[in-house]
């Protein structure tokens, strides 16, 4: 147990918020990043004298049940807060709306996406200590923690904090490579696709999302994709397949029409495998980026030091909802071995045999808390006496020194 005042961890990212108590085992609420303002009266001014405009917003699902009055935006954007006005607000609502804590009782950890900067850690201890008083915060990377969750997994060998890390969420896929608990910045690598895209391309490949009303139709292609998508082995095969008996793939939606309550049905066709396959041939949705995600992952772990390749290939962790899909682990997997065993055996036969032909292990780790790993991963580090002693900055660090302490917050494990 830590010592301390009891910690709370809050993750917000692109798509969905998670927060709950140190030491949990899930998190206690998981709400759209998503607000909601009083357009009418920030437009006009209304309720602005007494501050009451500024009180009447929505965040989360609220938000979206009340996009027609008030807007919807997204103060995240690709990880990165966007929007620190809007940010400090949905704060505010987590506090006192859904964990009902008073912040000066508790320390924070919070979590932030690779790259980044020390000015957004000021901004982000200034609203903290300044508007809620927090009794402490600590910003840990998101990577790392996804490291601790996956410890979790079977195939974890013991409580390394040397791995690589496949991050795809909501609005960005990373591929963080972490030796002793430190990330190496230089070979971490994104591609701009991620949930929400995957999403889109459901709904636009849907052949009857025409009978879809447009206010639901993001929601249902959301709930078909996160239900039946799945990862083939072959994509070309799994098309053969599906003509032969498409009856055996196709599964129907029946939804109601928020607006005026019919019904309607729409169904999933080859869209079941080809939107999860975007990671594989992203060709098939743009022609902005074309490495598919094992030649991502094989690239990073090229771009580190010799000497921390073999235990980078050997733990490669999953971590966001997008890793989610049926056998998304399994194929990956196979990938990677492949690239990496082929470029062995073309040096072996290059080197006409003083290149030794050795298999690389590789292993792709999947854990029961992979959907929500950054969460879980900072419930493990909260609960810890490290957290509480050496970690995380106090109030009255912040009075004695300013913001400029969370500029660099401590690495875990390197003392
Ligand atoms: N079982 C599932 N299968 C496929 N996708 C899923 C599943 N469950 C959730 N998702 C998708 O995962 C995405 C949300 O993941 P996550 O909560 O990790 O993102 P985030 O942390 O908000 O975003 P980011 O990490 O990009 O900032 C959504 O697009 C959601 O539709
Ligand atoms: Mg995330």
């Amino acid at each position: 147990m830590s010592s301390g005042k009891p910690a709370i961890v809050i993750d917000v990212g692109t798509g969905y918020t998670k927060m709950g108590y140190a030491g949990t085992e899930e998190p206690s609420y998981m709400i759209p990043t998503t607000f909601g303002g009083n357009r009418t009266s920030s437009q006009t001014g209304a309720g602005k004298k007494d501050g009451l405009a500024d009180l009447d917003f929505y965040i989360g699902k609220e938000a979206l049940a009340k996009q027609k009055s008030y807007g919807l935006s997204y103060p995240v954007k690709h990880g990165l807060i966007e929007n620190w006005d809007e940010m400090e607000k949905y704060w505010s609502q987590t506090l006192y709306k859904y964990l009902h804590c008073d912040p000066e009782e508790h320390y924070f950890l919070l979590t932030e996406p690779p790259l980044n900067t020390p000015e957004n850690r000021e901004q982000t201890a200034e609203i903290w200590f300044e508007t809620f008083n927090a009794g402490g915060i600590y910003i840990a990377v998101q990577a790392v923690l996804a490291l601790c969750a996956s410890w979790r997994s079977k195939k974890s060998l013991s409580h390394e904090l040397t791995g690589t890390v496949v991050d795809s969420g909501d609005g960005v896929t990373h591929v963080i490579p972490v030796s002793d608990g430190a990330v190496i910045a230089s070979a971490i690598k994104h591609i701009p696709v991620a949930g929400r895209d995957f999403t889109n391309f459901t709904l636009n490949m849907m052949k009857t999302h025409d009978k879809m009303p447009a206010g639901d139709a993001l929601q249902v292609a959301m709930k078909m994709k996160e239900q039946h998508a799945y990862v083939c082995k072959d994509m070309l095969r799994e098309i053969v397949a599906f003509d032969a008996s498409p009856k055996d793939y196709i599964k129907a939606f029946t939804g109601m029409n928020s607006i005026n309550h019919k019904t309607f049905e729409v169904e999933m066709g080859y869209e079941r495998f080809l939107a999860p396959e975007v990671f594989f041939h992203p060709e098939i949705y743009s022609s902005d980026f074309v490495t598919p995600l094992p030649e991502l992952v094989d690239h990073t772990i090229q771009a580190c030091p010799i000497d921390t390749r073999k235990s980078l290939y050997r733990n490669v962790v999953l971590s966001g909802g997008s890793t989610m899909f049926p056998n998304f682990a399994k194929r990956l997997q196979r990938d990677i071995k492949r690239l990496a065993n082929d470029r062995i055996k073309y040096s072996h036969e290059k080197s006409g045999g003083r290149i030794p032909m050795t298999e690389l292990e590789c292993n792709v780790l999947s854990h029961d808390k992979q959907r929500y790993a950054v969460w879980y991963g900072g419930s493990l580090l909260s609960s810890t006496a490290e957290f509480a002693t050496a970690m995380v900055h106090t109030r009255e660090d912040y009075l004695e020194w300013g913001p400029s302490i969370c500029r660099h917050n401590p690495v875990l494990g390197i003392n």
